[in-house]
Parts: C-alpha cells; sequence; structure tokens
C-alpha cells in the first residue's frame, strides 16, 4: 500500500505541473485532496494494514497531504496571476466603451428657494443666525410676548416633548430672542440677520399646510427703524426674487410680537388671481407675516425700547416654491417621491 501510496504522490506531483487554469486546478483538487480525493482515501484506509504499519504509514500519508496542499496553493496563485494577465491582455474590459451614465442626485427643491431667499437678504445685508428646532417654551412663547395661558397661544398648535417645558419650536421667531442677545451685546449694537430652519405644528395635513415646514425669520434692530423701511425693504426682497411685475399687498393682521403687525399677499401664479384652492378662491397668496417688533421683545432681547425700534417678518419659503413652479399641493414637499423630486 505504500508503494501505491507514493505511486500516487508522484503522479499528482507531476499532473499538476501540467495545470494551466482555474477549471483544471479544481479538477485536480477533487481528485487528489478532495473528500473523496485518492490521498484522503489512502488515509482513510490507514484502519485495515496491520497494526504494526499503522503508524508509518499514517505518518507518510499526512506529510504527503500537506505538501500537496502547500503544492496546490503555490500552483493555485500562479493561475490566478496568469489568468488576471490574459484577462487584462485579451482586453475583456474594454476601455473604448462609452461610460455608464451616472444619476445625480440634486437639491430638494425647498433647498434651492431656500438659498436664493438667503443669498438675495446677504445682498441686502442679512447675515444667516442659526437658531434650534427643539426650544424651550420661554424662547418659542414667553420671551415672544406670548406668557403662559395667552389665548394667542392658539395661533401655534405645538408638539412637546417629554421634557416638560420643551418643544419642537412652532415658528423661526424664538430665533430673533437669541440673535437679539448673541450679536446684540447687551442692547448695544444694531442685528441684522435672517433665521432660516425647519418649523413643527401639531396640525391637520392639507394641500395648504403640513405639520412641519420652513421658515425663513428676518430681524433688523437699529436705531430709527420704521413700518416704510419695513414696507420697502420686503417690496424689495419681492422684487429681488419674483422680479418687478409681482403684485405685492401688504395687510393689517395680529401676532403678539409686533406691533402693529401685517401679512404679505403676492397674487397667486397658480390661478393668475382668478381664484383656486390654494389661494382660498381669493386671487392672493399670503407669502409672509411681519410687523415692527414689540418693545416687550426688544427688552426681552436686551434692548432699550425708548431708543431702539425693530422690524420682524417671517416667510414661509415651501409656499413661494409653490408660486415660483406652479405646485399644487404642499404634501409634495416631503413625500418623498422621486417623480416629484426629479423636475428641479
Ligand atoms: N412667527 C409667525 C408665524 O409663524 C410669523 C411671523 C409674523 C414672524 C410676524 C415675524 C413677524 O417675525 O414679525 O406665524
Amino acid at each position: 500500500m505504500l508503494e501505491e501510496l507514493e505511486a500516487t504522490y508522484a503522479q499528482a506531483l507531476d499532473e499538476l505541473k501540467d495545470v494551466r487554469d482555474s477549471a483544471a486546478l479544481k479538477e485536480w483538487e477533487r481528485r487528489y485532496l478532495g473528500k473523496k480525493g485518492a490521498i484522503t482515501l489512502a488515509a482513510r484506509s490507514t484502519g485495515q494494514l496491520p497494526p504494526e504499519a499503522r503508524a508509518d504509514f499514517g505518518k507518510r500519508v499526512n506529510t504527503i497531504k500537506n505538501e500537496l496542499s502547500a503544492a496546490f496553493a503555490e500552483r493555485e496563485e500562479a493561475v490566478r496571476q496568469h489568468e488576471l494577465a490574459r484577462m487584462l491582455e485579451e482586453g475583456e474590459i474594454d476601455v473604448t466603451l462609452p461610460g455608464r451614465p451616472v444619476a445625480l442626485g440634486g437639491l430638494h427643491p425647498s433647498t434651492q428657494t431656500l438659498r436664493r431667499i438667503a443669498a438675495i437678504w446677504a445682498e441686502m445685508g442679512f447675515q444667516v443666525y442659526s437658531s434650534p428646532d427643539v426650544e424651550t417654551d420661554d424662547y418659542n412663547f414667553t420671551l415672544l410676548n406670548i406668557p403662559p395661558h395667552h389665548p394667542a397661544r392658539d395661533m401655534w398648535d405645538t408638539f412637546h416633548t417629554t421634557t416638560p417645558g420643551v418643544l419642537l419650536r412652532t415658528h423661526t421667531s424664538p430665533g430673533q430672542i437669541r440673535a437679539m442677545h448673541e450679536l446684540g451685546a447687551g442692547g448695544t449694537q444694531p442685528v441684522r440677520v435672517i433665521l432660516p430652519g425647519m418649523c413643527y405644528r401639531y396640525e391637520q395635513i392639507s394641500a395648504r399646510s403640513e405639520i412641519q415646514f420652513n421658515q425663513v425669520e428676518g430681524l433688523a434692530v437699529g436705531r430709527n427703524i420704521r413700518l416704510t423701511d419695513l414696507k420697502g425693504t420686503i417690496a424689495e426682497f419681492a422684487r429681488r426674487l419674483f422680479g418687478p411685475e409681482k403684485r405685492l399687498r401688504f395687510r393689517g393682521s395680529y401676532f403678539p410680537f409686533t406691533e402693529p403687525s401685517m401679512e404679505v399677499d403676492v397674487d397667486c401664479i397658480l390661478c393668475g388671481g382668478k381664484g383656486c384652492p390654494v389661494c382660498k378662491y381669493t386671487g392672493w397668496l399670503e407669502i409672509a407675516g411681519c410687523g415692527m417688533v414689540h418693545p416687550v421683545v426688544l427688552e426681552n432681547g436686551g434692548y432699550d425700547p425708548t431708543e431702539w425700534s425693530g422690524f420682524a417678518f417671517g416667510l414661509g419659503p415651501e409656499r413661494i416654491t409653490m408660486q415660483m413652479h406652479g405646485i399644487q399641493d404642499i404634501r409634495y414637499f416631503w413625500a418623498n417621491d422621486l417623480r416629484f423630486l426629479e423636475q428641479f
């Protein structure tokens, strides 16, 4: 049996020398080292030998098995290199073929509008100031002249967190207080900022309103800032954003943090002013609330309201995007439907 084993060993080594590709390599492995391979079977037959011959035979089989495994591994590497070289040489990768197009992502329509808006305000001397989405009740309401239990709180249905007094901001207005504190230097410096960001309201979702949406807050504090400055600045912004043709209207309104307060409408391009569901059949679409900063709010921001004054506004960029692109339903914005998103 030992002679037979030695012959098989020699034959295996001999055959391995002629193995040129991975198919032949596999076949060789199956024949000698596989579960039913010659060497494996030989090892298994050790028990049939007379007891005194078993130890030597067993040792030899193991040695042969190790040697063949090593030889196999070496050959395998050589074959791999060889096949790779051949593949490159034969040009299985045709570098002259035109590339496959890669689909590029794009900016969300709201992001595009936010950037347009920020760029226009930057041209007009307003810097961007960031404030947090998660706010305290104090900043979101009380410091904005809306004390606890004030009926005006009903204007903002609120998502509360499980921490008492902590909520998702219902508007970007709390950032006004933060900006005055940080940039106003104790009521000694003027401030001109915009504050873009996401807001959250616990509301019925419809074609006109979502539970989350962006706002761009604006705040200017200085000496001798007047209502005419507010109207002129908003009108100039609208001219730069929509072009000179767009009609604009200021309507008296109420907000606790401004006095007087107004809302800004543009004529609805969705229906050309004729009336449609998006403009509630008025022909006008509200794009902003604004007003002169209430003395209490100025005081809460660290300013002496007898010397300082200011205006503020809150723009709705989704409403503006709907105007610019003729989008009929605000729910498209966060539905993540590529058929919508890919149009921008
Ligand atoms: N924060 C208001 C809202 O979400 C919008 C607003 C109105 C902002 C008047 C202002 C402002 O800064 O002066 O309904």
